[in-house]
């Protein structure tokens, strides 16, 4: 284990524009640094590095973060092992005491886990490509399905020969305890081998580590199952892996986009054919530990269906959560009878893409037009049917979207627009409102919001350590209200960003610490429009599908003009700043500042009072530094923004 000494170290070492420059070039760009993100595919730079807050972030894929989550994201490393790399960058020796022995237990089973699946990996390809009957029966197999050896090998495949124990004796003759083949599910209690005369399929996780395995029949038998899997265990999660997701990771990130298909031999015949994009669930509808799998290297899904009707229900299943996700999902019906791998070896990899481009239906419409069918002149079904798509579409995040999705759906199934518009924000009112419940619920206080005028009733006077945890409400709403106001302007002309851009950069590290949900809206549909490279504009939020933005909108958009002339009037003097609107960069540096010391605090005490907790149960002695530790760099945060405060003329 690292010391967080060591940590605290490398963390202060690392500067985000040396870091991020090894891979991408660089150029200023007003205040901050641009370049193309490494992590998607983009033509212009939306990619940005803040030196001055040490953090970079990308505005097309909604990346971002500090020097040690761009290295774990980017090299694909766990946070110790980032750690580790930044350090022989930086050559600063790192100081680490031994793991606890539980953790090393864990880890040990971990690591011979991988071991024996990656000797059993290396025998079933041995017998695959080295022995008579691999070759004459698994290898030929896999040519008359048109593989060839280089795609064989890109996915590891495999043979597992019919006699009872080649694998499991073998392993125990190497040393391999029969407990971890027995485990892993490679051989059965009596110790003979699982898989047996069957061709086999290797499933990765993302680092390329054999996790498990699957096996398929070679001849037609209607009573043994066409495929075996390997159980679930320790490194195997069935629910979070998809087949092909390692081959395909690099692919995916470039395309931005992700195909999912049904079966691994699907995967291997298209990325065969040129299209590499492609992963698998498994057979089992999507989950959402999956979505977020895709997620982590692109927003763009498209689903294709074998042509039958099962393949149209099993597409709705999957439509909430990754709508929930804010995942871009459209599915793609095949012709009838045809699969991914029969389609791509008729049609070849061109006209494949080309059928994909032109059939691909965004997954609401998609629902609606099914619906639709199913409800032919029946007005009951049909309101039902109504209220089912207002749930889904309830479910995309996106305003801009949202609109969209209400305008085609009206369209398509002739519903007065308003009708779909009223019950999707009956659905998302109802959800708002159990959300702030859950707020006034929380006994910390910590979550406790609201307007300046009533904090006093939100806040437990109770617990002494929140009594400066007021809910930041007003603060909140300065921002919503600079946002919406002025989010689309230019600190200065020779400037290109934003002030939208810019309080995102600034305040993307403590937003998850937003008290109320209208100004956290507000601050999630202004990341989503500057992500899809829309203007945000007062127009937008004027007319805001949710009615208390849009009566936001109209208060911060009226008042502070007013309030500025009254007073120029009143004083009969002219000011000696300019006006607020005019002065955004103020504004938004004086907004964030304050913003964050509120933040900060919040984050000193809550951290305070984890350390007098430790203190109280004699907590390990470890955890105590590191809160001590974490109290000093806070304080120093906190005084350092308290300087540059007191140099500004407070509202
Ligand atoms: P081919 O028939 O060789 O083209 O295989 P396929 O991978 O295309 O399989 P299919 O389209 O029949 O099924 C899709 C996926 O469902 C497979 O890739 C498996 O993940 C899963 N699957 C199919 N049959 C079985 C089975 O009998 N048992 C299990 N556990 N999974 C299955
Ligand atoms: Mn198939």
């Amino acid at each position: 284990m690292i010391l967080q000494k060591s940590i605290q170290e490398v963390v202060e070492a690392a500067k985000i524009e040396e870091v991020v420059g090894d891979f991408v070039n660089l150029r200023r760009r007003g205040v901050n640094l641009a370049g193309l993100c490494p992590f998607h595919h983009e033509k212009t730079p939306s990619f940005y590095v803040s030196p001055a807050k040490n953090i970079f972030k990308c505005f097309g894929c909604a990346r971002g973060g500090t020097p040690v989550q761009f290295v774990m994201e980017h090299e694909n490393l766990s946070f110790p092992d980032a750690i580790r790399y930044l350090a022989r960058k930086y050559k600063i020796e790192l100081e680490e005491t031994e793991v606890s022995t539980e953790a090393l237990e864990e880890q040990q089973l971990v690591e011979s886990l991988y071991l024996v699946n990656q000797f059993a990996f290396q025998f079933f390809q041995d017998q695959l490509f080295l022995t008579d009957k691999g070759k004459t029966i698994g290898l030929a197999y896999f040519k008359h399905r048109g593989f060839r050896e280089e795609t064989i090998r890109t996915f590891g495949l495999g043979f597992a020969p019919e006699s009872g124990d080649a694998l499991t004796r073998l392993a125990i003759e190497k040393g391999y305890s029969i407990d971890l083949l027995r485990s892993l599910g490679l051989c059965s209690s009596s110790d003979r081998d699982f898989f047996r005369n069957r061709v086999m399929f290797p499933i990765h996780n993302l680092s390329g580590k054999v996790i498990a395995f699957a096996g398929r029949i070679m001849n037609k038998d209607p009573k043994a199952p066409k495929y075996i899997n390997s159980p679930e265990t320790d490194i195997y999660q069935k629910s979070k892996v998809l087949f092909g997701a390692f081959q395909a990771k690099t692919a995916i990130r470039r395309e931005d986009s992700c195909i999912l298909v049904e079966g691994y031999t699907d995967v291997i015949s298209l990325h065969q054919n040129g299209i590499e994009n492609v992963v698998a669930s498994s057979g089992t509808s999507l989950t959402t530990g999956q979505i977020r799998l895709i997620k982590r290297f692109t927003n763009n899904l498209t689903i294709l269906y074998d042509g039958d009707q099962a393949g149209v229900r099993a597409a709705l299943r999957g439509l909430d959560l990754a709508l929930e996700e804010d995942m871009y999902v459209r599915v793609v019906m095949l012709p009838d009878g045809e699969d991914p791998d029969s389609f791509v070896q008729k049609a070849g990899r061109d006209d494949f893409s080309d059928f994909i481009k032109n059939n691909a239906q965004d997954i609401i419409q998609l629902e609606a037009g099914l619906l639709l069918r199913q409800s032919a002149n029946d007005p009951t079904k049909r309101a039902e049917m109504i209220g089912h798509i207002a749930h889904s579409i309830s479910r995309v995040k996106n305003p801009i979207r949202r609109d969209e999705y209400i305008r085609n759906v009206r369209e398509l199934l002739q519903v007065d627009e308003g009708k779909l518009v009223l019950e999707i924000n009956r659905i998302l009112q109802k959800e708002v409102e159990k959300f702030s419940q859950r707020k006034e619920l929380d006994p910390s206080g910590a979550l406790a919001g609201g307007e300046a005028g009533n904090l006093q009733e939100t806040v437990p006077v109770s617990d002494k350590y929140v009594t400066s945890e007021f809910g930041d409400g007003y603060l909140e709403k300065d921002i919503a209200r600079l946002l919406i106001t002025a989010g689309n302007k230019r600190f200065d002309p020779a400037e290109e960003v934003s002030v939208a851009e810019y309080v995102l950069l600034n305040i993307e590290d403590v937003l998850a610490e937003f008290d109320h949900p209208l100004y956290k809206q507000v601050v999630e549909n202004v990341f989503q429009l500057v992500m899809d490279k829309k203007e945000v504009s007062l127009e937008f939020f004027l007319h805001h599908p949710v009615d208390d933005i849009r009566q936001l909108a109209i208060n911060v958009s009226t008042s502070p003009y007013e309030y500025s002339e009254n007073w120029e009037k009143r004083h009969d003097i002219g000011l000696s700043q300019s006006l607020p609107e005019e002065n955004h960069r103020n504004d938004a540096e004086n907004l964030i500042k304050r913003f964050k010391l509120r933040k900060i605090r919040r984050f000193k005490e809550r951290n305070a009072r984890k350390m007098n907790d430790l203190f109280q149960a004699n907590g390990p002695e470890e955890e105590i530094q590191a809160c001590m530790q974490l109290h000093l760099t806070l304080k120093e945060i906190e005084n350092q923004l308290a300087r540059e405060l007191g140099t500004v003329v407070l509202k």
